[in-house]
């Protein structure tokens, strides 16, 4: 009974040390480069999807309305999930990022960015492969003007 005891207490203990003040700045640095890892994870998977978007309504490659619904359903399942990559600021040794300290100074601004990509996302998915090519292509230039947007005050080129 003692014992069980002890060991839930040192199990929550670690669960909640992590966020604490107490954990080592080793330990910070390990879940900094986790948290990096993370975000360059989600905006990869999201470029990797986009790229194809612009293939196509620049006459790159063949229009295939089911492939080109499939990778924007792909870009607003994950554009959500790119914020809580941002939780912690990383410093510069501890992980490689082209992430701007500027993020953690305008907090509002940068979730604004953020909010900016999930609607435009979210928009493209909701076009119809019937609309016109034209109509398609201002909404996957209105989305990849959101990561510029971004890009332009947030990250290092
Ligand atoms: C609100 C800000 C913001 C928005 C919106 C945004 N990005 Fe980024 N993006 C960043 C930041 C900051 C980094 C640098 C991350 C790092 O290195 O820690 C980044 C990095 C990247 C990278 C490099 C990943 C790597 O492995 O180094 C790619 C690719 C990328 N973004 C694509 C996109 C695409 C595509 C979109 C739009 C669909 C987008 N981003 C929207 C802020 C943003």
């Amino acid at each position: 009974m003692r014992r069980s005891a002890i060991s839930l207490f040192a199990a929550i203990a670690v669960a909640a040390g992590a966020g604490t003040a107490t954990a080592s700045s080793h330990g910070d640095d390990d879940k900094a480069e986790k948290m990096v890892e993370y975000r360059k994870a989600v905006f990869t998977v999201m470029a990797h999807n986009l790229h194809p978007l612009g293939g196509m309504v620049k006459g790159k490659m063949p229009y295939d309305p089911e492939t080109f619904a499939r990778k924007a359903d792909n870009i607003a399942a994950v554009a959500p999930m790119a914020m809580s990559g941002f939780r912690m600021q990383a410093t510069a040794d501890a992980a490689d990022t082209e992430a701007k300290a500027a993020i953690w100074d305008n907090r509002d601004d940068f979730k604004d960015k953020m909010q900016d990509m999930v609607d435009a996302a979210d928009r493209l998915a909701a076009a119809e492969p019937g609309d016109s090519a034209a109509a398609m292509k201002k909404q996957v230039k209105a989305l990849a003007d959101t990561c510029e947007n971004c890009h332009d005050d947030y990250k290092e080129d």
